[in-house]
């Protein structure tokens, strides 16, 4: 088929082109001063992506780098943290951290929801040994499309009088929601680049409030490459990377800083996904009239920029749907994730996109649905034109 592949996958998404370009340069010597430059120069806006961190972490890894990372630099095995455990991947984080020695006590919440701060809040509360060390929450879990709200779950820490860090899965969010960790009480935001940063898989991030940094001294237990604290020290810069330093992968990030300088700065970056996001939902809106899907997160306050889960009708066969939307249309989405496996799909809004993008994705899929015979209502891709002509930028 000619033209592009629609990557509507919650990650990797779209990698710009002047990212792409600026991955073909040769190698330098890591010492030369005008790379050490770019690389600090990066160093020195990463923290406004986060809102303000004292530190930002960069290991050449993926996400699950960032989780591990984050885990042996803030707690001893044998201590306990306290998992929102909201789905796919706020599960495997806290099965790693089991995994690693680590005590988890869960919050559980069901796959519609966003994890609620009040349940946390009430576990803090009746911990009064203060065992929990940190709360761990997806800021938003991308297998369902929920997104925490992290100021009520740090208003529900606070009144609670809990020590506890406050630790936020970042790597679906970074770019899509607002994040003001240094405002908001946020000790971690962890963030992988193939996600709102529009690069490819490499880099994951951690950035650290002072407390954070505080706490990885404390840390006793042996580290090795996810140590925090060589790669604190931004003197040396083969020790930022715990090694070499990814090279390419620095004039990359340094063209998408420059990208989302352009746009306007994180702020405008954040209000595209929402307007994209919310097109996307008012073309759902219109395909659930017909009562065979809909939107999977309930309450719409919840629903993330990032990625957009719908639940399909168990009759649905849910497989074939995904193989038709790639093979015939060229618009990859992703598939349901646990309880969703096979009944659900997940359209990835986040990253390198426009209006037009979203638009010929969300043909692809009403198309799909005709050729399927898939009942829906009509006109879900109208509502979401219309919308995006009503709510200009
Ligand atoms: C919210 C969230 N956390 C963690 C991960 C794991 O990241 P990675 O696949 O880069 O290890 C993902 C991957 O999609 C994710 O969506």
């Amino acid at each position: 088929m000619s033209g592009r592949e629609f990557i509507h996958n919650p990650g990797p998404t779209n990698i710009p082109d002047r990212v792409l370009e600026a991955f073909r340069r040769p190698a330098v010597d890591f010492v030369d001063p005008s790379f050490v430059s770019l690389v600090e120069s990066c160093f020195a806006e990463l923290p406004t992506w986060f809102g303000g961190a004292a530190e930002v972490i960069c290991y050449v890894a993926v996400g699950h780098g960032a989780w591990e990372g984050t885990i042996v630099n803030i707690l001893e095995p044998g201590e306990t943290l306290l998992l929102a455990d909201a789905g796919l991947f706020s599960n495997r984080w806290g099965e790693m951290a089991t995994n690693l020695g680590r005590r988890v006590e869960s919050v559980e919440c069901s796959m519609r929801e966003a994890p609620d701060p009040e349940a946390i809040g009430a576990l803090l509360a009746a911990d009064t040994e203060h065992r929990i060390k940190a709360v761990f929450v997806c800021h938003t879990e991308t297998s369902t499309g929920a997104t925490a709200d992290i100021r009520a779950i740090r208003a529900a820490i606070d009144a609670a009088a809990h020590p506890a860090l406050y630790v936020v899965d970042g790597i679906a969010s970074t770019g899509t929601e607002t994040m003001h960790m240094a405002d908001w009480g946020v000790d971690v935001v962890l963030a992988a680049s193939q996600k709102g940063m529009m690069m490819p898989p490499g880099l994951s991030f951690c950035a650290l409030s002072p407390r954070a940094v505080e706490r990885c001294h404390e840390v006793d237990s042996p580290r090795g490459y996810w140590d925090w604290r060589p790669r604190m020290n931004g003197e040396y810069v083969y020790m930022r990377f715990g090694g070499t330093p990814p090279e390419q992968h620095m004039y990359a990030l340094r063209a998408a800083l420059d990208l989302v300088a352009e746009e306007g700065g994180m702020d405008a970056v954040v209000a595209r996904h929402a307007r994209l996001a919310q097109a996307v939902r008012e073309a759902v809106g219109v395909w659930s009239e017909a009562g065979h899907m809909e939107l999977n997160v309930l309450d719409p306050e919840r629903r993330s920029n990032a990625v957009t889960c719908v639940r399909m009708d168990p009759d649905v066969d849910g497989e074939t749907f995904l193989k038709v939307v790639r093979e015939r249309f060229h618009v990859s989405v992703g598939g349901g994730m646990f309880e969703l496996a096979g009944r659900a799909f997940r359209v990835g809004h986040l990253g390198d996109l426009n209006e037009p993008m979203i638009i010929g994705a969300l043909g692809g899929i009403e198309m799909t649905f005709e050729v399927m015979g898939i009942p829906h209502g009509r006109g879900g891709v109208t509502a979401a034109t219309e919308y995006l002509a009503r709510h200009p930028v």
